[in-house]
């Protein structure tokens, strides 16, 4: 008697889908360069010491309250050829496991380069960068992929969730390459959005699929989430509902959280605010009494 033929594997259409429209951050690629020639020249010459292969120990051993990033003089420069663009000039940087801290500063003031470098998504033109006393700086690409992808979360402006998979399948997407994923269920439970698990994007509203990404973004259990105005497409309301998923995925699973803004009414929830000007730290400020983002207005 003729049996059936095996059924393919669920995962069969989300990687299909994933390669053609995912973001590389959100699974823990490599970012793709320009393929310039002289580009290619820098990068090979690049490459030449770093040998580092991998990061350790595993997420979720450093106790709170200790240093998890150090940058030392991080400089960043981009070459245009003619110009040359200092996005940052030597930042001196702590940041410690389990605090929710807001990277406050003017369009241009380098915010989203000190993430990405943070984050394994670019690298410095000089200075130093550790993650728990790792160099990443001393990264290789191998290194810097694997290190992504399961030490780092990352959230955007933009949801950049896959169309044609529901909210529960998005969160899957990464768990099934996770370590030591906690369920989408749950991950999307913590953004309170247990109620919409096969949802498509087109029927979430923004604010929704924002959290959904937030769901992804931690449900690999990262280290760190790091956030890049991820209320920067929303309006207050909705924006507010957001950044209470951020904060209570902060508060309930002790992700360190680093919120970018140009907003400085969303500073008064973190626990501490890191103020950027042209490249530079311009103040670092503790807030005492942190706010509830319900409190917050804009
Ligand atoms: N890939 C890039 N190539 C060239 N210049 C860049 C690139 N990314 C950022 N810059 C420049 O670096 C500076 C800092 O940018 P960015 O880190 O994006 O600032 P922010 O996030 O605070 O708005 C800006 O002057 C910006 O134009
Ligand atoms: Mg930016």
């Amino acid at each position: 008697m003729a049996h059936p033929p095996p059924q393919k594997p669920a995962t069969g259409r989300r990687t299909a889908e994933l390669t053609e429209s995912a973001p590389a951050a959100i699974l823990g690629q490599t970012k793709r360069e320009p393929a310039s020639p002289s580009r290619s020249i820098v990068l090979i010459t690049a490459q030449i010491g770093k040998t580092m292969t991998t990061i350790s120990p595993a997420p979720f051993e450093t106790a709170p309250g200790t240093t998890l990033f150090r940058t030392r003089g991080l400089t960043k420069v981009y070459d245009m050829g003619a110009v040359q663009v200092h996005a940052l000039r030597g930042v001196d940087l702590e940041l410690f496991a389990g605090e929710l801290v807001v990277l406050l500063g003017p369009s241009g003031s380098g915010k989203s380069t000190l993430l990405n470098i943070l984050g394994g998504l670019d690298t410095a033109t000089d200075g130093a960068v550790t993650y728990r006393d790792q160099d990443l700086t001393r990264a290789n690409d191998e290194a810097l992929t694997e290190y992504r992808r399961f030490h780092v979360g990352f959230v955007f402006q933009f949801y950049n969730l896959i169309p044609s998979l529901t909210a529960r399948e998005n969160v899957a997407v990464v768990t099934e390459i996770a370590e030591k994923p906690m369920t989408p269920e749950a991950a999307l439970a913590l953004v309170d959005l247990s109620d919409r698990l096969d949802h498509f994007p087109a029927q979430l509203s923004g604010g929704q699929q924002q959290r959904v990404a937030i769901a992804r973004a931690i449900a690999k259990n990262p280290a760190v989430l790091l956030c890049d105005e991820p209320t920067g497409a929303l309006d207050s309301e909705t924006g507010i509902v957001v950044l209470e998923a951020l904060e209570r995925v902060n508060r309930e699973i002790g992700t360190t959280t680093v919120v970018i803004t140009h907003n400085a009414d969303i500073a008064g929830m973190a626990d501490r605010v890191i103020r950027l000007s042209n490249g530079l730290i311009a103040n670092v400020q503790r807030n005492e009494h942190k706010k509830a983002p319900q409190e917050l207005h804009w």
